[in-house]
């Protein structure tokens, strides 16, 4: 049976896919050159300057160049380095009068794809180009199957071919036939959030309302009356009498995000409602029947949490009766390019660009990354460079300071300073916080420490230090971002 996949070479489209890069400061050479490949049925970019030519691969626009030994500025092996250091995978055909094996030796042990003695033979030059276009001809249909792969491998919007998140589609699928709670627990940015959302899809009141929370975002007395509503003048502010999210989601799904934040009195009003499915309006005595589903989420320990005596125990075992784990990105590093077309693809759309990939360092750049803000950082990074990116690919300039300097060649810290320990979680708090887009809930959730103590650290870094400092805790008065 014939398979679409299967089908011969299509060498015209892999010819126009190839375009050569004719590297010769000599200008004749250039020009006899180009009518050669030309006549190959290629059409070859031209150019006597080297650095030109890197851009050209830099950017992703050739794929192949040929290059001459000898010429100004830079010779062939020094643009074979340089160009192979952007883009590992380029093919680089070296190009010389002074043809000896041991040269053609050395520009292969290089990573040269060929060395050709000139003046070139045309049946050899022919056979190399061809076997290169076979090959990324090859490579395109190897993507194009990816791209199917990627509509497959999609589970409500989540992007995950990885083993552990095929459990977590896996198990999220059951549950959500016959859960009445459910927590998921992971880092920030694992995808918590889409799994609720997903799950409330899939489940049966899939027709009725979500309502989400996130718990950590309000002060106590304004999430009690954003979860059970409120009568009128029940307290300053409250002009009117309004129902609360669970009676507004009654018979559908509520979603607790961060439930972990919650204070004591709070989690002791959540017990009620996953014990007697009942609420109380604030100011009301009156006792309200609610129906509803509910997913929790938090980035905490919650078992520490209750040891720590900060969150009830009846309530931890309520909640956590079934549990899905969300794991890190670095605990699934293979999801990355999956994650990475994916956002491409969202971005190229919602900006109206067409960046077709990440160079390669670009691309070895990200799997080494630490990813401490896990998928949501790993959005925000590609979403920023297919801002700022001119060219189809992404390169490294276009990626956060903090991942440019990752690369294997400054494996050893060419950037290290001798900081202090001060210096260093000042430096890091920074980090997070631009990586958070200057979210201090969430930097604070990333970082794993309270809001109150972030707001005490940056002011500790300021100008305010010896005010902050003498009288205990500093008061927050910074707004709260809600997300
Ligand atoms: N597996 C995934 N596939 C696609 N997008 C994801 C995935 N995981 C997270 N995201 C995206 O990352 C961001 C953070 O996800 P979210 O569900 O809010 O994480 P959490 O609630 O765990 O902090 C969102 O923009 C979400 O769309
Ligand atoms: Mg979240």
């Amino acid at each position: 049976m014939a398979h679409a996949y299967l089908k011969p070479v299509q060498t015209g489209a892999a010819k126009s896919s190839l375009t050569p890069c004719i590297l010769d400061d000599d200008p004749a050479q250039l020009e006899m050159l180009a009518e050669l490949v030309s006549s190959m049925g290629y059409e070859p970019v031209l150019t006597s300057n080297p650095a030109e030519a890197l851009k050209l691969v830099q950017y992703g626009r050739c794929r192949l160049v040929l290059a001459d030994v000898h010429m100004p500025g830079m010779d062939g092996y020094q643009f074979l380095d340089q160009a192979l250091h952007c883009d590992p995978g380029l093919h680089v055909i070296i190009m010389t009068g002074e043809y000896t094996l041991d040269s053609a030796l050395e520009a292969v042990r290089r990573g040269a794809t060929d060395f050709l003695p000139k003046p070139i033979d045309r049946a050899r030059l022919k056979r190399t180009l061809d076997d290169v276009a076979a090959l990324y001809d090859q490579r395109r249909r190897v993507r194009e199957l990816e791209e199917q792969l990627l509509k497959d491998l999609e589970f409500h919007g989540i992007v995950g071919k990885s083993p552990v998140m095929l459990e977590v589609f896996d198990f999220a699928r059951k549950v959500a036939r016959h859960y009445t709670n459910v927590l998921l627990i992971g880092a920030t940015g694992t995808g918590k959030e889409l799994v609720a959302r997903a799950i409330h899809q899939i489940s049966p009141v899939s027709q009725q309302k979500l309502a989400v929370c996130n718990c950590s975002a309000l002060v106590d007395t304004l999430l009690e009356s954003q979860l059970f509503g409120h009568l009128r003048g029940s307290f300053t502010g409250a002009t009117d009498t309004r129902p609360g999210l669970f009676e507004f989601a009654n018979n559908g799904t509520v979603f607790l995000d961060e439930v972990g934040e919650t204070s004591l009195p709070m989690q002791a009003k959540l017990l009620r409602v996953i014990q007697n499915r009942e609420i109380q309006r604030v100011g009301s005595p009156e006792v309200r029947q609610i129906n509803v589903r509910l997913i929790a989420a938090t980035n905490r320990d919650l078992r520490a949490e209750v040891l720590a005596g900060r969150f009830r125990e009846d309530l931890y075992y309520r909640l956590c009766s079934i549990q899905i784990r969300l794991p890190s990105l670095t605990e699934r590093l293979e999801d990355i390019p999956l994650l990475v077309q994916f956002f491409l693809k969202k971005y190229n759309d919602a900006y109206g660009k067409t960046i077709s990939g990440l160079t390669r360092r670009a691309q070895a750049v990200l799997l080494q990354h630490a990813w401490p803000g896990n998928v949501r950082e790993l959005e925000n990074v590609i979403s920023s460079a297919c801002i700022t990116t001119g060219g189809d690919f992404i390169d490294l300039a276009d990626l956060p300071e903090g991942l440019q300097h990752r690369g294997p060649r400054n494996a050893d810290g060419d950037d290290w300073r001798p900081l202090s320990l001060e210096e260093m979680r000042k430096a890091h708090i920074h980090r997070i916080l631009d990586m958070c887009q200057g979210n201090r809930l969430r930097a604070a959730q990333v970082l794993g420490i309270g809001r109150t103590s972030l707001y005490r650290y940056l002011k500790d870094g300021s100008e305010e230090k010896l005010k902050a400092t003498k009288f205990g805790q500093a008061t927050v008065s910074a707004p709260i971002v809600l997300s």
